[in-house]
């Protein structure tokens, strides 16, 4: 690059109004757009749905609305649990302590695993996906909504999402997860690369990816602030956020959308 082209380009790249091709692109996609593809199965009402990693319970309660299904959900971490048990309130959501590697259910029990956002956590996606094809009944259907690494991700920013995140490298590598699944046994009948489109969703909606990246130069600048507030393990789970979300907008992280299917 010629220091003469870079400054013909250089300004107009950042001006508002300048790029209106890159900006008005179509809208991203939200994550509503993953009940589309478990919309297109037909769950019949009733139908047995375990929602694995189901976290503070959103998607559980949106599981047992959408498809007047019953819901197991699970989770390892007890306030998650108690989130759950709040988010559900009197709909048929069964919350239970359990991981995914080692699942507290009967097999070929389940119509529709929703793995969403929680495999990252898996330091044996192996186990996590025979567990998957045990309880799942013939003919039934796994959602995986995960992130996995690309090749712009640095060694050193891998070992950070590590340590701050709890996030396994096993779980964010596209090419061992998908053995994984097929040695257990699951077909992928849909995938979509989803990328960034979150991400790029949620920063359009309330700032998220820019309040991230701001924050992550402030604990740069002041972590005394952030520390005091937080403690050591809330600085940490912080900081490693903050990075996920930047990496997800630089493209270091990629999300796919998946569904699997266990031959009937
Ligand atoms: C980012 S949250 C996602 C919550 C929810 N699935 C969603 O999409 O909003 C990840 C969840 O996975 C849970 N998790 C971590 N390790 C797990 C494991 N081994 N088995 C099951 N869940 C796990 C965490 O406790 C956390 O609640």
């Amino acid at each position: 690059m010629s220091l003469h082209d870079l400054y013909r380009h250089l300004w107009a790249a950042l001006e508002p109004g300048e790029l209106a091709e890159i900006d008005d692109v179509p809208a991203p996609r939200g994550p509503d757009w993953i009940f589309g593809l478990t919309d297109e199965i037909g769950l019949k009402t009733s139908a047995r749905v375990l929602d694995l990693g189901c976290g503070p319970g959103d998607q559980a309660r949106a599981l047992a609305d959408r498809y007047r299904a019953r819901v197991v959900a699970i989770d390892p971490v007890v306030e998650q649990l108690h989130h759950a048990r709040a988010a559900a309130g009197s709909r048929p959501v069964l919350v239970m302590a359990g991981t995914m590697e080692s699942i507290p259910a009967a097999a070929a029990s389940i119509d529709l695993i929703w793995l969403r956002d929680a495999l990252m956590h898996s330091n044996d996606p192996g186990s996590t996906f025979r567990e998957c094809s045990r309880v799942l009944r013939p003919g039934g259907h796994l959602l995986l909504h995960t992130a996995y690494a690309t090749a712009r991700l640095a060694a050193h920013e891998l070992e950070l999402l590590e340590a701050d995140m709890s996030v396994s490298r096993a779980s964010l590598d596209v090419a061992r997860v998908d053995a994984e699944i097929s040695a257990a046994g699951l077909e992928i009948v849909r995938r979509e690369v989803l990328g960034s489109e979150l991400a790029e969703h949620y920063e359009l909606a309330d700032g998220l990816g820019g309040r991230a990246l701001v924050r992550l130069a402030r604990l740069e600048r002041h972590p005394e602030l952030l520390l005091d507030r937080l403690g050591p393990e809330g600085f940490r789970a912080a900081r490693g956020l903050y990075h996920w979300v930047v990496f997800e907008l630089m493209g270091k992280l990629s999300y796919r959308t998946s569904l699997l299917h266990k031959p009937g």
